[in-house]
């Protein structure tokens, strides 16, 4: 079967389109569950485009996969592809990935970019074969941290957009996608803030049920390179003690020696950021 429909996702509704999404990825390399709600809240913070979006559909009508893709300006991400089990290895992929493309061409997107996880074979070369090449690897951290609450001195817990005035004008403009300024600034009143009292140094981050995750954080230029990354992570995990994490998409190159001497590792799960650019017409 070559033959593929694509109905805009814009024509069905989020629960459908969270079931469809279930599917694509079922047995996926990491357990990953969709919800209306989660699906809500990633078309929010990651830009995704439902109308440039489609269900996968075989030429009877039936469900085959899903792609979402996400849109800032002139550059799209292939935030998505997931093919149905039954319909994995039949080179709908290909199909899926020539269409994302020629969409692409038709906005005038200047290029289109994806994250994949490193060691999912089929897809990241399903990917080299359109084109696309690895910009760079993005890393995730964890760490687990057992006792008591405790606030350290000079650090407060705060409202997420007081986090936000310090951390959104020192983040540089070539972050990835979902950890991109856009990505942060639409996340942020879902999250809780954490400063210093000087304002030099601020963190957005989630708890929930024992799990705590870091979305963002940034140190002023003037304050930089004395360990007050360090010292923020630190005091900011010791007011909840739980299991911690970032998610792998954070450049390897950064913030690593931050996170080292605070006694984070790094997670096992790895991705490529690829990016395929079109040329000037
Ligand atoms: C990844 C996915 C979209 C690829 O689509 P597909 O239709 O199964 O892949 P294709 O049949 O088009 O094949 C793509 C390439 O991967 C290769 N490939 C397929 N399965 C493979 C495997 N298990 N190991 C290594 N290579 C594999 C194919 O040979 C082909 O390469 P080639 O053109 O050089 O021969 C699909 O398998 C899928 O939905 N997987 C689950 C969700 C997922 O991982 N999504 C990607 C998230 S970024």
């Amino acid at each position: 079967m070559s033959d593929l429909r694509y109905k805009p996702a814009t024509r069905i509704d989020l629960s459908e389109l969270a079931a469809a999404l279930n599917k694509g990825y079922e047995d996926y390399l990491i357990p990953i569950a969709f919800t209306k709600d989660s699906v809500d809240r990633m078309i929010g913070a990651d830009g995704i485009d439902l109308a440039s979006s489609y269900v996968l559909e075989s030429s009877s009508g039936e469900p085959v996969g899903v792609m979402l893709v996400a849109r800032r300006g002139q550059v799209s991400r292939l935030a998505a592809l997931g093919l149905q089990k039954n319909f994995r290895g039949k080179r709908l992929g290909h199909n899926a990935v020539t269409r994302a493309l020629t969409d692409a061409g038709a906005r005038g997107d200047r290029a289109m970019q994806l994250e994949v996880i490193a060691t999912n074979t089929a897809a990241v070369r399903l990917y080299e074969n359109h084109g696309f090449k690895v910009t760079r690897r993005l890393v995730g951290y964890q760490i687990e941290l057992a006792g008591t609450p405790a606030v350290r001195t000079g650090w407060h817990s705060c409202a997420p957009d007081a986090s936000l005035d310090i951390i959104a004008p020192l983040l540089p403009g070539d972050l990835p996608w979902q950890i991109a300024r856009e990505s942060i600034v639409s996340i942020a009143p879902l999250l809780c803030g954490f400063a210093n009292a000087a304002g030099t140094a601020a963190a957005l981050f989630s708890f929930n049920e024992g799990k705590g995750r870091i979305m963002s954080m940034a140190v002023a230029p003037d304050a930089r390179g004395k360990g007050l990354a360090s010292e923020m992570i630190g005091a900011l995990i010791a007011t909840r003690p739980g299991h911690w994490s970032i998610p792998a998409v954070v450049p390897e190159t950064l913030g690593n020696g931050a996170l080292a001497n605070a006694g984070w590792r790094r997670s096992a799960i790895s991705q490529f950021e690829m990016r395929r650019t079109f040329a000037p017409t």
